[in-house]
């Protein structure tokens, strides 16, 4: 959203001190009324500014409230989030957006709720997603590939996922085959992709983004907190959501671009970078034997690759990993 709000904060964010009326009536090109009554707008959502005579203004701090608006003004992407909705609480973003795609909404339309009630996790598993704890996102997309595809966009979302974690504080988090994000061997976030296809090109992906931010131990479902975690649990910090979440965006668009222009390739290497016990033996059991072999990477296809002692690669669509010692065990 290029308004005239979002060129305010980006000027006052990018002066080190303050920044006077007059130069931000002639830099965007309005009065200094008209840039009173924007400061004025953004008191109400929470921004604290301070004016000072014969000075001007300086963001002093940012709301903690978030809002569709808040969420787009720090937002400087060219497609993602230009259709953004913000709710208290949801059954589940994911089928708000799913309707949205049926009603024709643009590419890039990101549906964020504080609280899901009826949070839908992978192989219909619930996803607890308390009030204001976590990131509870869809966005839309309308990729131009064949739906074979399709699982390429998820993987590249986990490495998305992995590399603002890693960016923005000192954990090492990896990504568990397919695409749950760990850190210290603990999920703290995972990725449900929906699909609306024909037989050789996609519709729509509606792409789920859980992730847990500020949720303390006691906040975690005991059935799962042996295996789950927080951003602040594992790095003793609480994080800002809004910055998480448009850091998320800004990430996704550049990736998702290089993406669609290059290929897979870039991806799979950032994948296998981040990838949990790439490299390590484990114990694999399909429907037919259990075997030990070492992972090695991913197929461009989404599969697995793990080679057995006797050097055979073997491509894994579906199979049950015993991530071992200390690790994590779905
Ligand atoms: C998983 O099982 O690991 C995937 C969890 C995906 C949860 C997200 S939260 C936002 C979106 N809305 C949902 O109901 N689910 C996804």
């Amino acid at each position: 959203m290029e308004s005239t709000r979002k060129q305010l904060i980006d000027l006052l964010e990018n002066e080190q001190g303050h920044i006077s009326g007059q130069q931000l009536s002639e830099a965007l090109n309005i009065s200094r009324t008209a840039v009173w009554k924007h400061m004025n707008e953004l008191k109400k959502d929470g921004y604290e500014i301070e004016a000072v005579r014969r000075k001007g203004y300086k963001i002093v701090s940012y709301p903690d409230k978030i809002s569709g608006n808040t969420l787009q003004w720090g937002l400087d992407t060219a497609w993602i989030g230009q259709q953004l909705y913000h709710y208290d609480q949801v059954e589940s973003t994911q089928d708000i957006v799913h309707q949205m795609a049926k009603q024709g909404k643009p590419h890039g339309t990101v549906v964020i709720a504080d609280e899901q009630v009826k949070g839908k996790g992978r192989m219909a598993r619930e996803w607890h997603s308390p009030q204001g704890k976590g990131i509870w996102m869809s966005i839309l997309l309308r990729p131009p590939l064949p739906p074979v595809q399709a699982p390429q966009i998820t993987l590249l979302t986990a490495t998305v996922l992995a590399e603002m974690v890693a960016a923005e504080s000192t954990l090492d988090p990896q990504i568990k085959w397919p695409n749950d994000i760990l850190v210290n061997h603990k999920k703290v976030s995972g990725i449900l992709t929906e699909m609306q296809a024909e037989q050789d090109r996609i519709q729509y992906i509606v792409l789920g983004i859980g992730m847990n931010v500020n949720q303390d131990a006691v906040d975690l479902p005991p059935a799962i907190a042996h295996k789950a975690s927080s951003l602040k649990e594992e790095s003793g910090m609480e994080w800002n959501i809004q910055r998480t979440i448009q850091s998320i965006l800004r990430t996704f668009e550049t990736t998702y671009d290089q993406f669609i222009d290059k290929g897979f390739e870039q991806v799979k290497a950032k994948w296998e970078h981040y990838g949990y016990r790439i490299g390590e033996r484990v114990t694999i059991s399909t429907m037919r034997d259990t075997w030990e072999a070492t992972l090695i990477g991913i197929e461009s296809d989404g599969a697995l690759r793990a080679k057995r002692d006797y050097g055979k690669v073997e491509k894994l669509y579906s199979a049950e990993i015993h991530w071992g010692e200390g690790g994590y065990d779905a």
